[in-house]
């Protein structure tokens, strides 16, 4: 062990367990690259205000929890805590919403930085998988998303987890029902720091969790009493193309997401089998993001599915992931044999055969213990003599059957046997 340790709410991701992360990653950028979505990399840092505006200032994530540092020029950047912001301002700036065709969908994949206090789950820095199709009103766009989020956590063989699906209205009828919200809370008896946050963001109050304040809430005006004619005509329309889909979802209003640029459609995934921190992904429409950022009105929409929480959820069902082993072949070198057999191991690779070699001078029981640790199907074992008659002894590391092959076959014999 060195002096040092990975920072608090950190970890490191170490083989073979990172190979779970690969496959999830995977598994969830599959459903969007078949669906027209393309590959988009941004900055890890952003000019702070892109977030403190665009996110909002009302919000956790951004007052609380955003890592910020000025530079030795002076500017103020952000470490990203999410990647809806960046994407957009990216698309903005490349211009792709003047380029024809809207949506622009984008898809992404990345670390993500929040400040928050670490417990399993909630991590300083994790990783996420997004996507966001910008430039267009439509409900088949909100519900092509969920439908693919849906479709991702399936075929990674999620089962228990759960849709909650709300509407948190427009420009038009959201403030109309923040004033009414407003007025009930006034009258209630609450702490000061939730009196002030009924001021800044009142619909946060709803998701209070603690009894105390639910027990006060009864009676309060919900927002689904308010949403205005078009609001609740679009939702339904997105509720019937999910159902459509065969994708079951639940209703629920108090539904409110951590960043505050969200209107309309909210969504949320959640997996019982994860505690305080159930939130595997979450998303929604952000009509007013563009605008809010500089741009264009650009109505959007868009989810991102936390990767390390996946993983704790596929670890709750007990999941295991079909991930093929990281070496097919193993190649161990007597006498003088070396550098045939490294000249082979890199033909094979070539080949696409995944292969390896012990190295560090090893004997035969050595290296075979090298062999076995890797896991490969098979281990190629060679020494002068066997080269001497032009051939390598092929073994099977399941059944321990071994055999002489020409060494002008062993790849093509290899890849029969692998394929
Ligand atoms: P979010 O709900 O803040 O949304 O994050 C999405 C997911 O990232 C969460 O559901 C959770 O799985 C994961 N996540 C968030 N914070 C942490 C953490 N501290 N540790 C581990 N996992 C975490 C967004 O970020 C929006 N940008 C989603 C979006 C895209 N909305 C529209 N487009």
């Amino acid at each position: 062990m060195s002096t040092f340790k990975a920072p608090k709410g950190t970890y490191d991701l170490i083989p073979p367990y990172s190979a779970k992360y690969l496959a999830v990653r995977d598994a969830i950028s599959g459903p969007l690259r078949l669906s027209g979505y393309g590959y988009v990399e941004t900055p890890g840092f952003e000019d702070v205000d892109l977030f403190a505006r665009g996110v909002g200032e009302s919000t956790d994530i951004v007052t609380k929890e955003m890592y910020t540092l000025t530079t030795k020029g002076g500017a103020n950047l952000a470490l990203r805590p999410e990647g809806t912001a960046s994407v957009l301002r990216a698309a903005l700036e490349a211009n792709l919403h003047k380029a024809g065709g809207l949506p622009v969908k984008l898809w992404y994949s990345g670390s993500y930085y929040r400040y928050e206090r670490p417990q399993k789950g909630r991590y300083r820095h994790f990783s996420q998988v997004g996507a966001e199709a910008i430039g267009a009103e439509d409900p088949a766009l909100d519900a092509e998303l969920i439908i693919l989020a849906d479709q991702a956590y399936r075929t990674l063989g999620l089962r228990n987890f759960r849709i909650l699906l709300n509407s948190l209205g427009d420009k038009e009828c959201r403030p109309v029902y923040r004033e009414a919200l407003q007025a009930f809370l006034r009258g209630l008896d609450l702490d000061e720091e939730t009196v002030r946050r009924a001021e800044i963001n009142p619909l946060r109050v709803l998701d209070d969790k603690r009894p105390e304040v639910q027990k006060q809430l009864v009676g309060a005006p919900m927002l689904r009493d308010y949403l205005c004619d078009a609001c609740k005509a679009y939702h339904e329309e997105v509720r019937a193309l999910i159902t459509a889909a065969g994708v079951a979802f639940e209703d629920d209003e108090k539904l409110v997401r951590g960043l505050d640029y969200y209107t309309r459609t909210t969504f949320e995934f959640v997996h019982d089998g994860l505690g305080s921190q159930s939130a595997v992904g979450g998303g929604g429409r952000y009509d007013g993001l563009s605008e809010m950022i500089g741009g264009p009105a650009l109505p959007s929409v868009g989810w991102a599915l936390g990767v390390d929480r996946t993983v704790l959820a596929l670890e709750a069902e007990g999941v295991e992931l079909d991930i093929p082993a990281a070496t097919s072949v193993f190649a161990v070198a007597l006498g003088e044999a070396k550098p045939v057999l490294f000249g082979l191991v890199t033909e094979l690779r070539k080949a696409g055969v995944a292969a390896d070699i012990s190295y560090g001078g090893k004997g035969l029981k050595g290296a075979m213990k090298d062999a076995n640790r890797s896991g490969a199907r098979f281990a190629i074992v060679a020494g002068d003599r066997d080269l001497a008659e032009g051939v390598v002894q092929l073994k099977d590391m399941e059944s321990g059957e071994q055999s002489a092959v020409a060494l002008a076959e062993v790849v093509e014999v290899l890849r029969t046997k692998l394929a």
